[in-house]
């Protein structure tokens, strides 16, 4: 049988199984408030036997928002609503998650449903975006941030902490800082955001000071005995492919020293020239080169949603969590699908009792042959 329903430990906190919701942005919050929406679906995706859900983006500022939807923790009143989501996850059976972040030069955006390019500074939920320098991201996002001033980045990293302090309040038992996907830790990281002369620029060293910093900032309150990850792009498919995955697990050995617990590898998106190989588990050889070179636990998401290969890749060593999203969002009992292509026995046990009992009491065709 596979090893992808076993347990997995991690500090001390124990998932069910090795499938994790990664975060995904809702876009339905108001002033950084989290709604009926997210309470409801995130119960939802607990309720579907994955091992941690990880709740979005969420905000350290109001100008770290992606959009003007997004959740935000930058004031104390926002814990409350965060709270009652991370009880409905633990009360479903699995561990909450959050994922922490600013978006940098990508801030101030439309939902994706509304264009998912930038709002104008003067129209309604527009603001002057901050990034390591004044380099806009092109496209859809044309906007040009201003360069932070070491004010700025100080600011910006007490943010971090106090928004982890507040997670922590929530009950979140597992944190996800957000390095990745060209928001500001990935374009500090990144040679096409970051053009900065002094100590945050330049070198590789230099370029990932920002993320170490925060890194370690957070690690300071975040307790020793819970998870603290990181969702990291380890690469941006530019061309200079090579040289950035040196340097990023360069850096991630850093991470590894500060205290982090695991990773999340993902990719860098800071330029619009990427080309990105899309398709099946693309990322699963990078993600598992990463770890066997630092010896961190690592998990990636993107296009896993095969049962035969998640389980695979669990089986062969290669991802100790597999991330498994749109899947997730297509249908939030996935993982009872996958538990039956996969033979477990009693699938249905994934789900709560509620449902469990009554599909595997009247299982056969037609009537919810989960078990
Ligand atoms: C609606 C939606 C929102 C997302 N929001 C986030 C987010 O908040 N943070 C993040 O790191 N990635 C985000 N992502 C990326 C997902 O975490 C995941 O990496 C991506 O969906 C690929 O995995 P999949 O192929 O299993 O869906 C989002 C993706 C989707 C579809």
């Amino acid at each position: 049988m596979t090893a992808l329903f076993s347990e997995f430990k991690l500090k001390e906190i124990t998932l069910r199984n090795r499938v994790a919701i990664p975060p995904m942005c809702q876009y339905s919050a108001i002033d950084g408030f989290t709604s009926d929406w997210h309470l409801a679906h995130y119960a939802g995706m607990a309720r579907g036997g994955a091992g941690l859900v990880i709740v979005e983006a969420t905000a350290v500022s109001p100008e770290g928002r992606i959009t003007p939807g997004c959740t935000g923790l930058w004031r104390d009143e926002q814990i409350e609503g965060m709270a009652e989501i991370a009880a409905a996850i633990r009360s479903a059976g699995s561990v909450p998650g959050i994922q922490i972040g600013h978006a940098g030069p990508k801030a101030s955006a439309n939902k994706p449903w509304e264009g998912d390019d930038h709002i104008a500074n003067d129209a309604p939920g527009g603001w002057q975006t901050i990034a390591p320098s004044a380099v806009a991201f092109g496209g859809g996002l044309p906007k040009v941030p201003q360069a932070m001033t070491s004010d700025d980045i100080l600011r910006v990293k007490t943010d971090f902490v106090a928004t982890a302090k507040r997670a922590l309040e929530a009950g979140f038992e597992w944190l996800e800082l957000h390095f990745a996907h060209g928001y500001l830790a990935q374009s500090f990281f990144s040679r096409h955001a970051n053009q900065r002369t002094d100590e945050y620029g330049g070198s590789a060293e230099n370029r990932g000071r920002f993320l170490l910093e925060t890194l370690q900032a957070v690690r300071e309150v975040w307790p020793e005995n819970l998870p603290l990850t990181a969702r990291f792009g380890v690469i941006e498919f530019d061309g200079q492919d090579e040289e950035t995955l040196a340097e990023s697990i360069e850096l991630v050995n850093k991470f590894k020293d500060a205290g982090l617990d695991m990773l999340n590898v993902s990719m860098g998106f800071s330029t619009i020239n990427a080309k990105v190989p899309w398709g099946p588990a693309f990322m699963v050889p990078i993600a598992e080169r990463v770890g066997k070179e630092t010896g961190l636990p690592v998990a990636t998401a993107w296009g896993l949603d095969d049962p035969q290969t998640i389980a695979k890749v669990v089986d062969d060593g290669q991802m100790d969590l597999v991330m498994v999203g749109r899947a997730h969002l297509a249908n939030p009992h996935y993982l009872v699908q996958a538990a039956i292509e996969l033979g477990l026995e009693k699938p249905a046990s994934l789900l709560p009792e509620q449902y469990s009992y009554w599909l595997s009491r009247y299982a056969g065709p037609g009537k919810g042959s989960a078990q």
